[in-house]
């Protein structure tokens, strides 16, 4: 898939599943704004990997759940690289607890940065893509926000949003060009899925038909169909990547 010359914006990029999106894309010629809330200390490794794929590769760090580093951000990567042709709407924290015991903190949080900081970029890049009309969005949701899951009321409604958010940008935007869609990942091989308790991953594994956890480049390589050409009508959609589990 040719994405040479686009120019694509990465939130949570710094490890995970958003890190692998950044070299997937990046394999396939687009030049990587990469974002993170964490210090860019290291960054400058992972950096130099991109750009020994031959594009061009930034650092910037923002908290995207705060409207005005959002907005920076995306401002700065249009003065700096003159467009903005792909967001990636990755960064995502889990507060987990059952409904009982969460906190207003905890419910909070998750909103903030799932929900709100989807939000935020989402606004923050629609003027300039609407200008350019073009662009592809595209917001990590869960299958968690399809069929909920206990211990996760707020992240799963945080994810369940994100499908409206979606659905609604698409129809939004649509006429201007630009589209908008939603994956919907089950168990990913990250540090999310493994904190959980080896007893925990075994008894999922056996519940996924295709028998094992999902791996970050599965994830990116949806991403970067999304994110291309080849996707050109279709928007609004919801893609489950789960080896099977809520098929
Ligand atoms: P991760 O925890 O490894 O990485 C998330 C990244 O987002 C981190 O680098 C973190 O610093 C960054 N981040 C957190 N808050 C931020 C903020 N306010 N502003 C900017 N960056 C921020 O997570 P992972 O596993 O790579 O997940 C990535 C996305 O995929 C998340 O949205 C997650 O909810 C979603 N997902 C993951 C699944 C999994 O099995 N790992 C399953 C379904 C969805």
């Amino acid at each position: 898939m040719h994405l040479k010359g686009k120019i694509a914006v990465v939130t949570g990029g710094a490890r995970g599943i958003g890190n692998a999106i950044c070299h997937t894309l990046a394999e396939h010629g687009a030049d990587i704004i990469i974002n993170d809330v964490a210090d860019a200390d290291d960054s400058s490794i992972f950096i130099k990997e991109i750009e020994n794929k031959g594009v061009k590769a930034h650092y910037i760090k923002a908290d995207i759940s705060k409207t005005a580093e959002a907005k920076r951000m995306i401002d700065a990567v249009v003065e700096s690289m003159g467009q903005v042709d792909i967001l990636v709407n990755n960064a995502g924290i889990t507060r987990d607890n059952l409904i009982m015991r969460m906190s207003e903190e905890q419910w909070d949080q998750v909103i903030s940065v799932n929900l709100k900081g989807t939000f935020n970029c989402i606004q923050a890049v629609s003027r300039y893509m609407i200008r350019q009309r073009g662009g592809s969005i595209v917001n990590m949701s869960s299958v968690v926000g399809i069929a909920g899951n206990a211990g996760q009321a707020n992240y799963s409604a945080s994810k369940a949003a994100v499908i409206g958010l979606t659905k609604t940008t698409a129809r939004e935007l649509a006429g201007k060009g630009v589209r908008c869609n939603a994956i919907a990942p089950g168990f990913i091989d990250t540090d999310m899925t493994r904190r959980l308790p080896d007893e925990y991953k075994e008894k999922l594994k056996d519940m996924i038909p295709l028998g094992t956890f999902g791996t970050v480049e599965d994830v990116a390589n949806l991403v970067v169909f999304l994110a291309s050409d080849e996707s050109n009508y279709i928007t609004g959609e919801v893609i489950k990547i789960d080896g099977g589990l809520f098929a």
